[in-house]
């Protein structure tokens, strides 16, 4: 399948949107500086916080895992039986954990959840993070998907 091209230039702090690619959701954030600071916070809480067992390119960072880190670029497939995560960036959500809900994703299926990175939580049933597709900008605010 041809590449798929989409400008962020738009997309505000905390916003999402979901780009089609190969059939595929792929999900495309704009993280606030906020929620990257949070990151490193919730690794105690997940399975593979190094992204050493989960799939993404080698040019992208293991543990924010973006090229550029307040844009994430996600295959919106649950690593455990292919749902579509719901994207629940609240931090403190009382359903996901309360205090130590940081913001990410959460798979409506079998109760999987991932960070903002689409990092894994330990004790649910997908067994790796979110894949990240290959991807590379074209100037400053173009994604390359593919
Ligand atoms: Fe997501 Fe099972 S498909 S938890």
């Amino acid at each position: 399948g041809a590449p798929v091209k989409y400008n962020i230039s738009k997309l505000e702090p905390g916003q999402m949107v979901t780009v089609e690619w190969r059939g595929k959701p792929v999900y495309v954030v704009r993280r606030t500086q906020e929620s990257l600071d949070n990151l490193t916070k919730v690794d105690p809480l997940l399975r593979d916080p190094k992204s050493a067992e989960s799939k993404q390119p080698g040019y992208v960072d293991p543990e924010n895992r973006a090229i550029k880190p307040q844009t994430l670029v996600l295959v919106g497939l649950c690593t455990h039986l292919g749902c579509a995560p719901m994207y629940r960036p609240e931090v403190g959500a009382a359903d996901l954990g309360g205090s130590e809900w940081m913001g990410g994703f959460f798979c409506p299926c079998h109760g999987s959840k991932y960070d903002l990175a689409g990092r894994v939580y330990k004790g649910v049933p997908a067994p790796t993070n979110l894949d990240v597709p290959p991807y590379s900008y074209e100037g400053d605010d173009v994604i390359v998907i593919g």
